[in-house]
């Protein structure tokens, strides 16, 4: 199946990875998603095998958009925070691509796909200018859109904030780790995004990841300037941005 108007995405994160076909009209899926467990260790040719099983579950025969949690240049990752040291400097696309028999693959980094998601079809479809997206998770991932496009690699999760690396001092995974209330991870939460908008100025940060299911516990806590909405999308937000830059949302 590769058909006008749809296209497939797989996110691959540290304990699963998803895929599914998407309607690009909508950013709806066209199908439940499938998963599959992150092989672990986590290596590039063992998540390339996952892959593949993923994809040969399906019909679909056309290209496909694949996320990683690393910094994606020209399909090659460059960092590997929270994945297998192995994939620092793997061609991430040609190593899908083989495993795929030769088909076109198109590979971003996770919070940029989600991004994307958001901004075209969720919490920030209505936003004319500047759109910050961090997801809040076991680390945090950004993404930066202005008028709908995108900067890639944007990695704010690691700017230093007050001396500590930003994901290490309010990713969701530290809130867990230390117990923290929703007030004391707020406060912690609230110092990483004034030292954003007082760089980069957005109309809107969204807030994605696991918690912003639970955003009414925390988003009201927060004491910066910038309106902070939850994430609409999700746990479809990765997959829809995978598709949508299969479909030229970002240079292959
Ligand atoms: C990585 C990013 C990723 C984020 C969320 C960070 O540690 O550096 O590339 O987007 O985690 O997975």
């Amino acid at each position: 199946m590769s058909t006008r108007g749809l296209a497939f995405g797989i996110d691959i994160g540290g304990s699963g990875v998803k895929g599914a076909v998407v309607d690009l009209a909508t950013g709806e899926l066209a199908h439940d998603r499938i998963k599959i467990a992150t092989p672990q260790p986590s290596t590039p040719n063992a998540v390339a095998e996952t892959v593949a099983k993923l994809v040969a579950q399906s019909d679909w025969d056309g290209p496909v958009g694949i996320t990683l949690p690393s910094v994606v240049v020209n399909g090659i990752a460059r960092t590997a925070a929270n994945i297998d040291k192995a994939w620092v400097d793997t061609d991430a696309r040609q190593l899908f691509s083989l495993a795929l028999d030769g088909r076109e693959v198109v590979v971003l980094n996770d919070a940029d796909a989600a991004g994307m998601a958001e901004d075209r079809y969720g919490a920030a479809r209505n936003i004319e200018g500047l759109v910050m997206l961090l997801t809040f998770g076991t680390g945090i991932g950004s993404a930066l859109l202005y008028h709908g496009t995108l900067v890639p690699n944007t990695e704010f999760g690691h700017i230093e904030v007050k001396g500590k690396e930003a994901e290490h001092r309010a990713a969701s995974s530290v809130k867990e780790r230390k117990d923290l209330s929703y007030k004391a991870w707020a406060g912690e939460v609230t110092k990483v995004l004034i030292t954003l908008e007082n760089l980069l100025w957005p109309d809107v940060i969204v807030a994605g990841g696991g918690i912003s299911r639970d955003a009414e516990h925390w988003i009201p806590l927060l004491g910066n300037r910038t309106p902070v909405v939850a994430a609409h999308l999700k746990n479809t937000a990765g997959i829809v941005g995978a598709a949508m830059a299969v479909d030229g949302g970002i240079a292959p």
